[in-house]
This record gives C-alpha cells, structure tokens and sequence, in this order.
C-alpha cells in the first residue's frame, strides 16, 4: 500500500498528534512494554505522536495475578517507570474483566464455585494490591471493562452469576480507597452502535453516581467499523453526558479507537486500500474527531486513546479472524496517512 506522502510517524519533522490537539485533549495508544527500548523506532513513534498509553494485555487480571497471592509486576513497573520518567499520562487495564481472567478467582480448591464473600474478598485484595503499588504513577483506572451485554443489561459472567452488580460498585469503592486521586472509569464497547446497552450504561451509572459509587468517567472503546454510524454515535454519546446534570465533573474517555474495513462477521479475503476506501476512511475519521473536540470543547472529553500504535501490529489484523487490516491513522512501517493530515487541520479550523 503507498500513501501519496511518504512521511513517518517517527520524523522528527512529522507532525504530531499529541501536539496538534494540545489544550483539547491527549491523544494516546495501547502499547506493550516491549516497546519501551529507548533504542527502537517504536519508542521514537510513541514520545513523538502520543501522550497517554495503556498496556494492551500485560495488566490485565490473567498476566498480572496468575495464581492467587502469586502477581507478576515487572512489565507493569517498567511502563510506571516510563510514565514517571517521561510524565506523559498512563491508563491502568484493566481491574476486573470476564476474559483473560484466571478461574481461581471463582473457584474454591474441589473445583466448585465461590460464595459472594468469597469473590469480594479475592477481587479487594486484588484491587487494593495493584491499585496502590501504582498510585500516583498510573493516573487513570478501567477499573471493570464489558460489563454489559449488547442487547442491554448486565453480562452474565461469572463475575455478576456469584455477586449480582454488588461487585461492580465494590470494585469501585475499593480501587477509590486504594488511590483517592487516580480517575476510575467503567469501560466497554458497542456503546456507540447499541442504543440498549448505551441505555443500561447510563442507567446504571446514574445508580451509582446516586449511591456515591466513586464512578468518574465512562470509557468508549470505539472499536468501529465501515458501517458505524455517526449519527447514533452521538446520539448514544450524549446520554451519557447528560449525567452530568447529577455529577458535575463527570467525564468521558475515548480508550481503544480504532476503524476496521471489514464488518465484523465479514469473511471475506484481504482486501485493497483503494482511494475510494481512502476517501471513506478519511471521512468517517474526520467527522468523528469533529464531535470529539466538540465534546472537549464542552469540557466532558480529555483522552483519546487509539488501540495500537500502526496498522502493522493493530489486533484486527488477526481478530475476530485474519485478515489484513488498515484501522489506525499510521500506517504499516509508520507511514501516516491522508486521514492523520486531515484530522491534524481540524485544529487549525477549530482554534481560528
Ligand atoms: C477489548 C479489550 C481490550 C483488548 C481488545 C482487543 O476491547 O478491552 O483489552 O483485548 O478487546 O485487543
């Protein structure tokens, strides 16, 4: 695939995401602790371009806690070294989750499941652990993620079959003792695309904001597709900023952006980067980034987190089957993009 600019992320007179929305939001991307050689071309793409990231597996609960008591901290203390060192702003992934969680969570040891005591106390003293080991280095907590089902309502997990919602708003109060400062936030996907679930969320944010659960923000993973639409985006956005008739400060956090060209059953082979492609992709890019410093604007939005640092290594290149993929503004060997140059000028138009 050639871009007509043959520009990489890495130059040092590319321009720069991070600089460009400065004073509106930080743009930031998932990364691996293995990018963090001082000497590789990763590192020179991540302090050039973003300033806020989030490990996009290795603090999840199955790395970081494989076996009860037993954690595994050190990639996780070399990205808070890096956060300390750089200053840049770090999103802790994520507390409680249904997938890549270890069973010995809500299992006793004959292999039968767990009373509600039982998981709280496991899932406190896994929060509290982690949580403070971190405190005033990792700034921000996704604290439980996919929580909801698509069609509306609560996932029924392992998580919520032994302890209803109770674990959900004690996730919260115990993250909350064990960092007063760090922002937590609920986080999950096809909220954009769900009107039933973006329903479920803002009603069970409202409950818990009105039980002064210490909820913060709600993360929108955003992981679209060539068919999202806008239009319900913002629709299903704005109830959720809405709850900020109740909770002044209540913020939204953009957490795993990406746009894939294929749909999301699509079986289809590796397809092309065409230009009508091109031109599809710049649009949908530009039109979202136009209602994302709208919502900075209103002060609601601070982060934007894209999930993967170029198309090369985005996880749609293998998920949900293989195919090529080209979801991210920089493209494979951090060439940017038409669309990376035309979501940048939205700053000129927006700050004239
Ligand atoms: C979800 C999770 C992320 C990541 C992506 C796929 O969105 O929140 O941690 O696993 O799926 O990479």
């Amino acid at each position: 695939m050639l871009y007509n600019n043959s520009m990489t992320a890495d130059a040092a007179d590319a321009p720069s995401l991070c600089e460009a929305f400065a004073g509106r939001f930080r743009v930031g991307a998932a990364i691996n602790s293995w990018n963090l050689d001082e000497a590789s071309r990763e590192y020179a793409a991540i302090r050039k371009q973003f300033n806020v990231f989030t490990l996009e597996n290795e603090s999840k609960p199955e790395p970081i806690h494989p076996e009860e008591g037993r954690y595994v901290f050190g990639r996780v203390d070399r990205f808070a070294e890096f956060g300390e060192k750089t200053g840049v702003r770090l999103r802790g992934h994520t507390l409680v989750w249904h997938s890549q969680c270890p069973d010995w969570f809500f299992t006793d040891g004959n292999g039968n499941s767990v009373t509600q005591d039982v998981l709280l106390r496991r899932m406190k003293e896994h929060i509290t652990t982690i949580v403070s080991r971190y405190r005033g280095k990792i700034g921000t907590w996704d604290v439980v993620n996919e929580v909801l089902r698509d069609e509306g309502g609560m996932r029924e997990s392992k998580w919520y079959k032994i302890a209803g919602t109770d674990y959900i708003k004690e996730a919260f109060r115990c993250a909350h003792e064990a960092d007063p400062d760090a922002r937590l936030i609920i986080n999950d996907y096809n909220l954009e695309s769900s009107d039933a679930k973006a329903d479920t969320m803002a009603a069970f944010v409202r409950e818990m904001l009105e039980e002064d659960v210490p909820v913060h923000g709600i993360g929108l993973q955003m992981h679209l597709g060539p068919d999202t639409n806008l239009e319900k985006l913002k629709n299903n956005v704005r109830k959720f900023t809405a709850l900020r008739e109740i909770a002044p400060d209540f913020c939204l956090e953009v957490t795993e952006l990406d746009l894939s060209c294929y749909r999301w059953n699509d079986t289809a082979e590796d397809v092309d980067w065409t230009d009508e492609r091109t031109a599809q992709f710049s649009a949908q890019y530009t039109e979202l980034f136009r209602f994302l410093l709208e919502l900075s604007d209103e002060g609601v939005l601070d982060t934007v987190v894209f999930w993967g640092l170029h198309d090369g290594i985005s996880w749609l290149n293998g998920f949900p089957r293989r195919h090529r993929n080209y979801p991210l503004l920089i493209g494979r060997d951090y060439l940017l993009k038409p669309a990376f140059y035309e979501v940048i000028a939205l700053t000129d138009t927006n700050n004239g």
